[in-house]
C-alpha cells in the first residue's frame, strides 16, 4: 500500500481526490490541515485509510513531519490564501522536498499560464492562474526519474454554477435565470470535481503514463449562451446570458475589487495583485479562449467521465439555487 501525502485535501479541490484514493486499499492518505477539528476534516478522517495531520503547509518543519514515511504527493497549494509569489516558492520548494525524501511521485495540481499563452500581454496576467503555470514549466524542466511528477491543470469547477458562477433573477422578470458573465462569446472550460479526483488517482494508478504529463483536464468547453439554454432544457426554466462589461462584473460586488489576492498574507506586499487586476486577466484567458484540452485523451482515461454540463445537471439535480462549494468562502463567512 503506499502513502499519500495531500496538500490541500480539506479543500474543494481535494476532498474528491482523497476520496478517489481511498476508494479500494491501494493507498493510504495523510491529509495536512490547519485544523484536524474542521468539518471537512473530519468528514476526510471517518474514510478509511485516511488520517489528518494537523499543521500549515507553508512551513518547511510541519512539511517535513508530514512527508516521513510518504511515497507520493498530491499539491494543491491555495494562491488566494498565500499570493502568487508564495505559491511559487511553495510548488518549487514542495517539489525539492520531494526528492529530498525520495518520493516515487509528485503530482501537481496546476492551472493554465495565461500570462504565457496570450504572449505577455497585460490583459492576461492573473497571478492565481500564472503563479501555478510558472511552477507547471519548471516541473517541465525536471527529470522523469528517479522521481515521477505529473500535472493536473484545470480550470473552474463546474460546482461554482452553484456558487460563484450561479445565475440571478433577472431584476423585470424574476422567473427568468440571468448567466451573467464578462466571457463575450468565448467557451469556457468546467470541471466536475468528482472527475477531477478520478484524474488524480488515475495519475497514481498509471505512471507509465502520466510521468512527465501535464494533464489539461475539464468536463466541457462551453459558453454561456448554450449554458442558459441548457440549463432551460434541464429545469424549464427561463434563462438568458448577459454578456457583462468588466467594469460592470466589478461593481456587481461578487468580488470586492480593491481587495489583494492573499488573504493570509501581507497585504501591502506589492507583488499581490487586487482581485479587479487578477480576475480581469482571468476572464479574459477565458474570453480569448487561450487554452485548449484533448477531450479525446479525456475519454481514453475516463471512458465514463461526464461529458457535458447538461448531464452533470441531470446528474446532479442542478437547479441554479446557491450552494456552498469553496472552504475559503464558507470559513471567512464564519
Ligand atoms: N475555484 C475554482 O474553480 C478553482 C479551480 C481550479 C483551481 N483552483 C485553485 O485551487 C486553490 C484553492 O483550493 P480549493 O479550490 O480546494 O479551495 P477551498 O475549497 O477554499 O479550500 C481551501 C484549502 O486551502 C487550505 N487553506 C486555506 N487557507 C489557508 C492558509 N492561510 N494557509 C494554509 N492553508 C490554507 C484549506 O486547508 P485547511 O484545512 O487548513 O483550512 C483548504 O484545504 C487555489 O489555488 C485556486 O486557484 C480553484
Amino acid at each position: 500500500m503506499r502513502k499519500v501525502l495531500v496538500i490541500g485535501g480539506t479543500g474543494a479541490q481535494g476532498v474528491p481526490v482523497v476520496k478517489a484514493l481511498a476508494t479500494g486499499s491501494e493507498y493510504a492518505v495523510r491529509v495536512i490541515t490547519r485544523n484536524t477539528q474542521s468539518k471537512e476534516a473530519q468528514t476526510l478522517a471517518h474514510l478509511p485509510r485516511v488520517t489528518v495531520f494537523q499543521g500549515n503547509p507553508y512551513d518547511e518543519l510541519t512539511l517535513r513531519q508530514a512527508l516521513m514515511g510518504i511515497d507520493c504527493v498530491f499539491v494543491n497549494t491555495n494562491g488566494f490564501a498565500i499570493g502568487e509569489k508564495a505559491e511559487i516558492y511553495w510548488g518549487i520548494r514542495l517539489y525539492e522536498l520531494a526528492r529530498e525524501f525520495r518520493l516515487q511521485h509528485f503530482i501537481y495540481a496546476g492551472l493554465e499560464y495565461g500570462s504565457k499563452l496570450g504572449g505577455f500581454d497585460p490583459k492576461y496576467r492573473c497571478g492565481h492562474l500564472d503563479g501555478k503555470g510558472k511552477v507547471i514549466d519548471y516541473l517541465s524542466a525536471q527529470p522523469t526519474s528517479p522521481m515521477a511528477w505529473s500535472a493536473l491543470t484545470s480550470c473552474m469547477y463546474i460546482e461554482a454554477l452553484a456558487e460563484f458562477l450561479r445565475p440571478f433573477p433577472h431584476p423585470d422578470d424574476p422567473s427568468t435565470f440571468v448567466f451573467a458573465a464578462p466571457l463575450g462569446a468565448g467557451k469556457c472550460p468546467l470541471i466536475f470535481l468528482e472527475d477531477y479526483g478520478a484524474y488524480a488517482r488515475w495519475m497514481l494508478d498509471n505512471p507509465a503514463q502520466s510521468n512527465g504529463l501535464n494533464l489539461h483536464v475539464a468536463t466541457e468547453d462551453i459558453g454561456w449562451e448554450e449554458l442558459a439554454t441548457v440549463f432551460s432544457e434541464v429545469t424549464g426554466q427561463k434563462a438568458i446570458y448577459h454578456d457583462l462589461g468588466l467594469d460592470e462584473y466589478f461593481q456587481r460586488g461578487v468580488l470586492d475589487p480593491d481587495a489583494k489576492v492573499g488573504h493570509s498574507t501581507d497585504p501591502n506586499d506589492s507583488t499581490l495583485q487586487t482581485y479587479r487586476e487578477n480576475f480581469t486577466g482571468f476572464w479574459n484567458t477565458w474570453k480569448d479562449e487561450l487554452s485548449h484540452r484533448d477531450y479525446a485523451l479525456l475519454d481514453r482515461i475516463l471512458p465514463g467521465r461526464v461529458k457535458t454540463v447538461k448531464q452533470w445537471m441531470e446528474l446532479t439535480g442542478y437547479s441554479g439555487k446557491p450552494a456552498p462549494v469553496l472552504k475559503d468562502y464558507r470559513d471567512r463567512a464564519q
